[in-house]
């Protein structure tokens, strides 16, 4: 099997630079124009691409016998979003009409805890236990388990819509350091005497995933309401249990992402809170469509 070899530099360029509605940090912003440059090689083939502004430029050189010759592509990245917000802000709500319609791989930290606490591994073990005080899980479990699923090829391949991940300026700070860096952070707004009722009422379908509300968003039929479960923190008093450490580590991880920052209002019917995403991912998925088109030509 032919060795491969590879090797990656992170390029940075700072400048002045002015966001347009409906980014909430409408006045003059430094925009941060990142690339990254990579070489891998090994016994016939040389790779150099250019990951840039939501493209990616790439050349290789194939040597065969008696011949040697170059192509040269550039694609459009995918997508990466995440999505942020209090206990029951309706983040997984969001996700499936975001990923319906988008086709982007969607990854719920807490999703992927609950199926650690499910395998009944010692580290889901663990979780469950800061779960229940509505804490966060440390980090030693949390990041790499996220990293690796960002790193799965489908991810990779259909872009990314991360939920409830980063949740402290650690966090944030590991995800740059791996060298993952969002399109859109999107915060939803939501009162917290509405957040309160959300949790109560929320109930899940085991088959499907689906995400119901008892008033809000019953389920369709006789069969589906018989099979319903409710989580475990989902109660009154662990709610408020983890809105104290939503509120502890809010401000830190918002610093993080202030330009990329879309802030929706989250009291409105599902459908509306959609509206407003909707309009801001169909911007920069237009955006992009133009970048990647001046680039290649
Ligand atoms: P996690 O599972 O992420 O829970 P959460 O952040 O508390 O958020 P929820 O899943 O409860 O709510 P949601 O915003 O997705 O709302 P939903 O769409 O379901 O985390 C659980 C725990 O895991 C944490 O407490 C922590 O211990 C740990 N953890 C997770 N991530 C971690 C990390 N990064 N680091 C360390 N620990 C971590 O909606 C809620 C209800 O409202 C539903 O019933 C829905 O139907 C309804 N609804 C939604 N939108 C609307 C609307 N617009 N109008 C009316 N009803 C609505």
């Amino acid at each position: 099997m032919a060795a491969t070899s590879s090797c990656s530099v992170n390029l940075g360029v700072k400048g002045k630079g002015k966001l347009e509605q409906p980014f909430s940090s409408s006045k003059s912003s430094l925009l941060l124009f990142s690339s990254n440059l990579s070489f891998a090689y090994n016994n016939t083939k040389y790779c150099l691409s250019l990951r840039s502004h939501h493209t990616l430029l790439s050349a290789c050189l194939t040597k065969t016998k008696n011949s040697a010759f170059v192509v040269a592509s550039a694609k459009p990245e995918h997508l990466k979003i995440m999505i942020s917000g209090a206990p029951a802000s309706g983040k997984g709500t969001q996700c499936e009409l975001i990923t319906k319609k988008y086709g982007l791989v969607h990854i719920a930290a807490g999703d992927l805890l609950r199926a650690e606490i499910a395998s009944g591994s010692e580290n889901g073990k663990r979780a469950k236990e800061y779960m229940e005080k509505g804490q966060l899980v440390p980090n030693e479990i949390v990041v790499m388990m996220v990293k690796d699923r960002l790193l799965q090829p489908d991810s990779q391949e259909n872009g990314w819509l991360l939920d409830g991940y980063p949740r402290s300026l650690s966090q944030a700070t590991a995800l740059k350091e791996f060298g993952f860096r969002p399109d859109l952070f999107i915060v939803l707004e939501v009162n917290e005497e509405i957040l309160v009722e959300r949790v109560v009422g929320r109930r899940l379908d085991p088959v499907t995933g689906k995400i119901y509300h008892l008033k809000y968003s019953p389920p369709e039929t006789e069969e589906i309401a018989a099979r319903l479960t409710q989580r475990f923190d989902d109660t009154e008093e662990k709610v408020k249990l983890r809105l104290q450490t939503h509120h502890q580590n809010v401000e830190a991880v918002l610093s993080m992402y202030e330009d990329i920052t879309l802030k929706v209002n989250g009291n409105v019917p599902k459908e509306d809170v959609f509206a407003q995403i909707d309009d801001a991912l169909t911007k920069l998925f237009e955006d992009q469509k133009l970048t990647s088109g001046s680039l290649a030509a």
